[in-house]
């Protein structure tokens, strides 16, 4: 058992499970309500996570503007710090952490801690990657309590192999999209309870717990 942050999954979805039509670009899926309650949600948590490709990709602020309410720290998983220097998020100015690997270069490190991002280096697995026992103990160990992983897919695919999360709050948008998916490997289907489906202008929410 680690002794880590409350893991909050959250993304939006099509009805054929994809999170974009093409992987490193952008599809926006959530209509204006849901893209409301996905701020609240956010704001309820003391941290948001995403993966470098996301960064990349989307270049997204992960504040909270839509409802009010305070803005959580974001945390990226990079392994070897490929995160760009002139993303929108450092400009937010909400002390970004990066989350990289022992040997990622020292020299890039220095450029980011010049513009306020905080760098921690963690142990690695076969693969180069931070352990996410490892990411989940730092988080917690930064004084972050609860966090919400947005993605991409890759890192909510991690999240759901390892079955490291509590809760999850998925938005379905009614179309498909034949794209790019998370696909986790589990050995036997996941079932949330306490669920509730949330109707959300065009979308719906799914917000459910993981059984214990
Ligand atoms: N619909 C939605 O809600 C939504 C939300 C977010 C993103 N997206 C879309 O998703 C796409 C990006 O997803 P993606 O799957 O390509 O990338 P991603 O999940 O954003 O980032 C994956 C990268 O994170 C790094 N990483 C470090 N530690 C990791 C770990 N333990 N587990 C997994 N990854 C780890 C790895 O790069 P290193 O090895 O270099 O560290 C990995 O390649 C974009 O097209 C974006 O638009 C959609």
């Amino acid at each position: 058992m680690i002794d880590g942050p409350l893991v909050t999954l959250s993304y939006a979805q099509s009805l054929d499970g994809c999170i974009t039509a093409k992987r490193g670009r952008p599809t926006p899926l959530s209509g204006p309500e849901s893209s409301e309650a996905t701020h609240l949600i956010r704001s309820h948590h003391e941290g948001v996570l995403i993966g470098v490709k996301t960064l990349i990709s989307d270049d997204p602020r992960l504040n909270v503007r839509l409802v009010q309410g305070p803005h959580p720290r974001p945390v990226i998983l990079d392994s070897n710090l490929n995160s760009p220097l002139d993303c929108r998020l450092w400009a937010e100015n909400n002390h970004p952490l990066i989350l990289c690997g022992k040997s990622a270069p020292d020299e890039k490190s220095k450029e980011f801690q010049g513009k306020g991002v905080e760098i921690r280096r963690l142990e690695t697995d076969t693969h180069g990657r931070p352990l996410l026992s490892e990411i989940l103990r730092e988080v917690k160990d930064s004084g972050i309590d609860s966090v919400m992983v947005e993605g991409g897919g890759e890192v909510i695919s991690s999240f759901i192999t390892e079955g490291l999360w509590d809760r999850a709050a998925i938005t379905v948008t009614p179309c498909w999209m034949s794209g790019y998916k998370p696909e986790p490997i589990i050995p036997r289907p996941i079932q949330l309870c306490h669920v509730t489906w949330i109707p959300l202008g065009g979308d719906v929410m799914c917000v459910g717990e993981r059984m214990s």
